[in-house]
């Protein structure tokens, strides 16, 4: 497994990160054995969220980490804040107030049964921001060593800018959809200007924004196509994509998920890829993507095998 630091932190973790959205609903040993399978793949870095199933995401990893006696320095740890969705109904509001957050990363903090968190991003763009009481949100949660390090997610660039001109600590982090069937962020730089519906500007020029910026893009739902329409792998909808995938995977000697994770990995924005299988033999294939080397044509080939065009 490949690793890496977050941003310019100097936290060190693996390229390839365990997400538990979907963890909610396994029993206490089915999720002992897919956080062990992720441990067991070289994965050191579990992402979650307090809106996931209402905070019982984090606390059936939080009891999965304690049942599995993992030792807390031995991995990292972040969760998400600043949307608010109570019951698991649907979302409330965005709240970035000091107040909201503050209450939120204590109540994560019971959940995932630790003192810290390694990182911490604020989850959905709040409009309503103040981003002074951020600061002083951040500051707090700093100095008390409840938060390590800081970041953002699904945010543009002067979005980003926004946050930054208040909070002193760096934001090492935005967490973004992207994967082979999500690829806005690169299509608009091929297709700049262009009359073609891959030009349409998503979010700004993140990508380029992040790696000016050293802030590490984490890859959400890397094998999703849409919005959670469900998996493009071994999906009659995607043949090419798929025949390409399996090509690839007998040339490396792997599997069509190790190839999916290595394609994101290729890129030099240097992304972190946060998986969501919660299937023990699909989590040790992903991450096995870790530790493939993808060449340059094979990338460009899966590029053009999803549905794009090189201009
Ligand atoms: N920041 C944000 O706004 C945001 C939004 C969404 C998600 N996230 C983060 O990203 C993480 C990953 O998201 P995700 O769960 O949507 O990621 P994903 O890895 O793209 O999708 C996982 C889902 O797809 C299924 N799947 C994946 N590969 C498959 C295959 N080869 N065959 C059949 N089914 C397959 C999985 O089923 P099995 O479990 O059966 O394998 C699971 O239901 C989340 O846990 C969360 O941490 C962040």
């Amino acid at each position: 497994m490949k690793r890496f630091t977050l941003g310019t932190s100097g936290l060190e973790t693996s390229r390839v990160a365990l997400g538990v959205m979907r963890i909610s609903e396994k029993t206490p040993d089915q999720a002992a054995e897919i956080v062990k399978t992720a441990l067991d793949s070289g994965i050191t870095f579990f992402d979650s969220a307090d809106v996931y199933a209402a905070g019982k995401s984090s606390a059936v990893l939080g009891k999965a980490l304690e049942d599995l006696g993992v030792q807390r320095d031995s991995i990292q740890i972040q969760t998400k804040f600043g949307i608010v969705n109570p019951d698991d109904k649907g979302i409330v509001r965005y709240d970035f107030s000091k107040k909201h957050l503050l209450a939120t990363l204590d109540r994560e903090l019971d959940r995932l049964k630790t003192d810290y968190v390694d990182s911490v991003l604020l989850h959905r763009p709040d409009t309503l921001v103040d981003p002074e009481e951020v600061a002083e949100a951040f500051n707090e949660l700093q100095a008390s060593g409840k938060v390590r390090h800081f970041g953002v997610s699904n945010m543009r660039p002067w979005q980003v800018e926004l946050i930054q001109s208040a909070v002193p600590q760096k934001l090492q982090a935005n967490q973004l959809q992207f994967g082979l069937m999500h690829t806005h962020m690169i299509q608009q730089e091929f297709e700049a200007n262009m009359e073609t519906g891959g030009s349409v500007d998503h979010d700004g020029g993140i990508l380029a924004y992040s790696r000016v910026k050293k802030m590490t893009i984490q890859a959400w739902s890397p094998f999703q196509y849409g919005f959670f329409e469900g998996p493009f792998m071994d999906n009659p909808k995607f043949p090419k994509l798929n025949e390409k995938l399996e090509e690839l995977a007998n040339k490396y000697s792997t599997s069509k998920n190790a190839i999916a994770t290595a394609w994101i990995l290729r890129h030099p924005a240097q992304m972190q890829v946060i998986l969501g299988s919660m299937n023990p033999r699909r989590i040790s294939e992903m991450a096995a993507g870790g530790d493939v080397d993808l060449d340059r044509q094979d990338w460009w080939d899966l590029y053009v095998a999803a549905g794009n065009i090189i201009p």
